[in-house]
């Protein structure tokens, strides 16, 4: 199958692809960064997703993950949510060979926490999702979204290489991990391939720290 990745050179965009890669699929990456995978059946795009001219001609794609995100740098809601709009509807239209949409969104869709237009760009992220899952429903493309809480990538050096800032994360993450990237491509591929019959859902991935932090209080 083809597979489109965005933001194929980061830390979670470059697993997914090698996983695809290694599953016997070709994959288009695109990135406004060089290529950091190097197969036979990988294809790479230099292309700006909020750049919707920048998008090369890709035909026939099964899959979509659209991964490209920044953080807390101003331009969150036109990379994050306009610029996988952008995607989305440049490669849904006269595909006959469509099987599945998944969108990274992020555990702060959820919690609303996180930097103020990094949870506007992933809620609207989620919403938009479920907006694309009803119109391709009836094609029986599936289309849903993962909202990762914290993964081990460069992207949060600031935090995972600062003994006492990764203290304060693990006392309020309860399965005292974070999610490694090739877990995310676990569940990419379960997501895109395997399920034929879940679509328009926003999975929380967070090592429980959304909803298992205990509040439970009682005289001992
Ligand atoms: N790492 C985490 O803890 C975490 C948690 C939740 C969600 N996410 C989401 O996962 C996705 C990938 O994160 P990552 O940790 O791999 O980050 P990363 O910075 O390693 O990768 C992001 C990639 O997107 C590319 N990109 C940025 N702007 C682009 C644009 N305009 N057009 C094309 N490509 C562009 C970057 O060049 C980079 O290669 C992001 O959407 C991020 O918000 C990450």
């Amino acid at each position: 199958m083809k597979v489109i990745v965005t933001g194929a050179s980061g830390g979670i965009g470059a697993a997914v692809c090698r996983r695809f890669l290694a599953l016997g699929h070709s994959v288009h990456g695109i990135d406004i960064l060089p290529a950091t995978t190097e197969h036979a059946n990988y294809v790479h795009h230099i292309a700006d997703v909020t750049d919707s001219a920048s998008l090369p001609g890709i035909t026939d794609a099964a899959v979509i993950f659209n991964n490209a995100g920044v953080q807390n740098c101003g331009t969150e809601v036109e990379v994050n949510l306009l610029g996988a709009v952008n995607v989305t509807e440049k490669y849904i239209n006269d595909n006959a060979s469509l099987r599945s949409i998944l969108f990274n969104a992020s555990a702060s869709s959820v919690s609303g926490k996180e930097f103020p237009l990094y949870a506007a760009s992933k809620a609207g992220l989620v919403g938009y999702m479920k907006n694309v899952a009803v119109r391709l429903a009836p094609r029986g493309v599936t289309c849903n979204a993962i909202s990762l809480g914290g993964v081990y990538t460069p992207l949060n050096d600031p935090v995972a290489n600062d003994p006492a800032l990764w203290k304060r994360i693990m006392d309020v993450t309860p399965m005292k991990k974070w999610t490694n990237v090739d877990e995310v491509a676990d569940w990419v591929v379960f997501l895109t391939l395997t399920n034929r019959s879940m679509s328009g859902q926003n999975i929380l991935i967070d090592n429980g720290e959304h909803d298992l932090a205990d509040t439970f209080v009682w005289p001992e």
